[in-house]
């Protein structure tokens, strides 16, 4: 089947670090893998509402044409998920985590099936945060794997820089840079571009 990666960018700036990163390991996919790529700070979401225990009529999908929609359906389109979060306060940025968070909504459209596609998806995390000890992004690639546990997929690895503030650092560092070509390729290793075979845990803080 064709491979199709959905680059969900987190940061609240244009060319950030998460984002310069994920483009450097995107660029090496192999040719004829569909890439789409969407900013969620040019895609504002509504503030989430749980109504799993109300009416079931209430869940409906997201209008065409808004940004609900268009990110659903791009979730939906998607053979492979990245999150792309930079690390705020320890975990994913806040745009993320509401967007993980209508996740919880889209499983109960009526007609979607959202679970049993997402069980069928693989999951990555790419992050750059300021801290030196990788340690720090723990919760941000276990909330990307655990998510993925959730619906039963494959969470691939994930992919870090540390060290890293003003926009574009993290070019200066070729070790993450050698490190994210080889990310989506097999030969990704070592405890900043894990592979989920190695474990996140015991590569992050080990
Ligand atoms: C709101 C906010 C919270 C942050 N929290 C952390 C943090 O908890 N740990 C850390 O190491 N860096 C933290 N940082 C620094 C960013 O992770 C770092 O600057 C990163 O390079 C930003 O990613 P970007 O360049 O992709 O936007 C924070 C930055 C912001 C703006």
């Amino acid at each position: 089947m064709d491979r199709s990666f959905l680059f969900v960018l987190g940061s609240s700036r244009p060319d950030g670090n998460t984002e310069q990163l994920a483009r450097t390991a995107a660029r090496r996919l192999p040719s004829g893998t569909e890439q789409r790529w969407l900013a969620l700070r040019d895609l504002p979401l509504a503030p989430f509402t749980d109504r799993r225990h109300a009416d079931p009529a209430g869940h409906t999908l997201p209008a065409p044409g808004s940004n609900e929609r268009l990110l659903l359906d791009a979730t939906l389109d998607a053979t492979d998920i990245v999150i792309a979060s930079p690390v705020y306060w320890y975990s994913v940025s806040s745009a993320t985590k509401l967007y993980l968070d209508h996740w919880s909504g889209w499983l109960r459209l009526p007609g979607v099936d959202f679970k049993q596609r997402m069980a069928r998806k693989t999951y990555w995390a790419v992050s750059a945060l300021a801290e030196e000890d990788p340690a720090y992004a723990r919760p941000l690639l276990d909330t990307v794997r655990y998510s993925a546990e959730y619906f039963g997929a494959r969470f691939a690895g994930g992919l870090v820089g540390v060290g890293v503030d003003r926009p574009g650092q993290i070019m200066a560092d070729a070790e993450t840079l050698a490190r994210a070509r080889g990310f989506f390729t097999a030969d990704a290793t070592g405890p900043l571009g894990l592979r989920a075979e190695a474990g996140v845990s015991a590569g992050v803080a080990g």
